[in-house]
């Protein structure tokens, strides 16, 4: 938004995680798995399948038919052996303290995810009384499992733009002072009380920022006509609250790290008269974030945010690999192709970006 570090042409990083991904399921991966491993080693797949990702058994066959999507994909053996998927549980009414147990114990399972039942796609066996879910919280403290939130509240009567407020307010306030050392993931916040929120609380709760609320705000979805490749859930806010998203990921902060939440919809689902929410980013992600951290002058502190900070949370290693991003434009593609003949569009598609990734 203002001056761009002109001195910097050229950045090599650890190689980033991707702490928040959809990849959907059956031939969705030829798709999704391809564009998610050739940029990323980690990466945290949502559970919000038809059905949902509900226990250790679904996880385990979830995660074979992901890296059996990477293994029959065209890319070489250093990304193919690099990719781990890691693997969430939907959090229902129905979820007792004992499948924590059994999930923290398998080994495969990175977290939990709790939407309100309704809050966005593929929701609505979410939780309906958080308050309700104690013992379930108590188990994830007790087996250090993190909590992954949808952070807005589902009431009829409040605005979409307040959602997200309002989940802060009457909902995770209470949740920390409950659950003082549950570790707490507020995922894709959008507002700069949500920012504000998660700086305030100890090292236990941190949050992802996606490309998307970075490079927009409300303005480009709905100025000059109805932009719906830029509709997500939680929704895009005003400038002010992209800008405080910009600061607190330029910042440095350890509290703020990569979940692109790049949520696959074929085109015709998005372009059309009840037009599904997310943004499919994941095959330009680095350099979508490359170009938000260099608008602000501070792509020196992109690898903390892509490759570092997150990894730290979840108390794992950085990864070993690396990778170069160059100040050469590329153009995002208007589409790519999708099962079934459908397309997938991206973020951007068509536009030309000033960051790439070096081949
Ligand atoms: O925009 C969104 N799309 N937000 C979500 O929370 C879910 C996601 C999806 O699964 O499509
Ligand atoms: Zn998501």
């Amino acid at each position: 938004m203002t001056h761009t570090t002109d001195s910097i042409k050229e950045l090599t990083i650890s190689q980033p995680d991707d702490w928040h991904i959809h990849l959907r399921d059956d031939k969705a991966l030829v798709t999704t798995v391809r564009h998610a491993a050739a940029s990323f080693n980690r990466v945290i797949c949502m559970p919000n399948l038809v059905p949902p990702v509900k226990n250790v058994e679904d996880a385990r066959a979830y995660r074979a038919r992901i890296l059996q999507r990477v293994q029959d994909s065209d890319l070489n053996a250093e990304r193919k052996a690099a990719f781990d998927p890691r693997m969430t549980l939907y959090l229902t009414d129905q979820t007792t303290a004992k499948d924590i147990e059994v999930a923290a114990q398998s080994g495969i399972v990175q977290a939990v995810k709790l939407y309100p039942a309704g809050a966005t796609t593929n929701s609505a066996d979410g939780v309906t009384d958080i308050h309700g879910r104690a013992a379930v919280f108590e188990a994830m403290e007790k087996y250090h499992l993190p909590l992954l939130l949808h952070g807005e509240v589902t009431h009829e009567h409040v605005d979409i733009f307040d959602r997200e407020k309002r989940f802060l307010d009457e909902v995770l306030a209470q949740m920390i002072a409950k659950f003082p050392t549950l570790k707490i993931v507020m995922e894709h916040i959008t507002t700069s009380d949500a920012a504000d929120f998660v700086l305030a609380q100890g090292s236990q709760v941190a949050a992802t920022i996606t490309p998307q609320h970075l490079m927009l705000n409300r303005n480009h979805l709905l100025v000059g006509g109805i932009r719906p490749h830029f509709y997500c859930l939680p929704i895009l806010k005003r400038r002010q609250h992209q800008e405080a998203l910009l600061d607190v990921a330029t910042s440095g902060s350890p509290k703020f790290f990569l979940g692109t939440d790049s949520a696959p919809h074929a085109t015709d689902k998005k372009e059309a008269a009840c037009g599904c929410a997310g943004c499919y980013s994941s095959s330009i992600a680095l350099p979508l974030y490359a170009t938000a951290f260099d608008s602000v002058g501070k792509i020196d502190t992109l690898e903390g945010f892509t490759s570092q900070f997150g990894a730290q949370f979840y108390g794992l290693p950085v990864n070993e690999g690396r990778i170069t991003l160059t100040k050469t434009p590329m153009q995002v593609p208007t589409g790519y192709p999708y099962f079934d003949g459908q397309t997938l569009t991206p973020l951007m598609a068509g536009e030309t970006l000033p960051w790439s990734i070096k081949a």
